[in-house]
């Protein structure tokens, strides 16, 4: 049997894990022995009778931020069993998360996630650990946590074994190297509340419903995500000739 991808994660609050991993999909892989999931408390490390594991900013301001050396012991402990696996830290200062960093992670032994909390973390050991700093969006959120469980989540769902057929992420928004949005979707019935759904998709004719579905996900990548359409048409690799994306002002619906 080979080793399953194996996520850890270091946390005050060990008692959110799995939290929503535990159902669907990613509770089903992690019951089967797909995937493995270890939550660390970075409590036990802390300092003195209480367990301290923050202190003051050097500098003043408010808060208080987590002590560089618990949270290297506890780096330490989580490393102790696949040293290999990236060690991330979840920080609003991290590169945004994105489907290719997701792909990345997912291919690789595991993950070890490092959830700030309080005013976040002391920079020294980010850096004395080689952590990648990774961001889930331009928010701010009480703790890493909320953003582990959704870094973990994209990554599990692409492991083997865990998506059937029917799940399949080969059509999805952000795949392949399209880095198109997905075309909307219908179902039952054909007509409702007076909306019908777009005649094509009744048609039977499946050349046409994929000209259609990719003529959808251009049209909705170009006006809901201009940066994205922007890098696409930027990137040769992603337009072969006679594809649909040109540069965004180059077009006569263009904003
Ligand atoms: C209250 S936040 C700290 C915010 C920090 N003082 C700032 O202004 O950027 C506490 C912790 O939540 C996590 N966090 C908050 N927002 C996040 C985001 N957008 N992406 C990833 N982690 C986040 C980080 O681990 C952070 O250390």
């Amino acid at each position: 049997m080979t080793t399953p991808w194996r996520a850890g994660v270091l946390t005050l609050f060990p008692e959110m894990f799995p939290g929503p991993l535990g159902a669907s999909l990613a509770g089903r892989g992690l019951r089967e022995g797909l995937w493995r999931l270890d939550a660390l408390d970075m409590r036990p490390f802390g300092l003195g009778r209480h367990r301290s594991v923050d202190d003051t900013p050097f500098g003043g301001g408010a808060g208080v931020v987590l002590r560089p050396d618990v949270v290297d012991a506890a780096c330490a402990a989580a490393l102790a069993e696949a040293p290999e696996r990236p060690l991330v830290a979840l920080t609003p200062r991290g590169e945004p998360l994105a489907q290719p960093l997701v792909r990345e992670l997912a291919a690789g032994p595991g993950i070890v996630l490092l959830c700030g909390r309080f005013e976040g973390i002391d920079q020294r050991v980010i850096e004395a650990r080689g952590m990648r700093e990774v961001s889930v969006g331009d928010y701010v959120l009480s703790g890493g946590e909320p953003a582990a469980l959704v870094l973990l989540d994209a990554c599990v769902r692409l492991l083997p074994g865990i998506m059937g057929a029917a799940e399949s992420a080969d059509e999805e928004s952000f795949a392949g190297d399209g880095a198109l949005l997905e075309y909307p979707h219908y179902t039952r019935p054909a007509e409702w509340n007076g909306r019908r759904v777009p005649e094509v998709l009744l048609s039977g004719h499946h050349a046409e419903v994929a000209r259609w579905r990719r003529a959808e996900a251009e049209r909705a990548t170009r006006d809901r995500r201009p940066d994205l359409w922007r890098s696409r048409a930027a990137d040769p690799s992603r337009t072969p000739a006679g594809e649909g994306a040109a540069p965004l002002a180059a077009r006569p619906d263009a904003a």
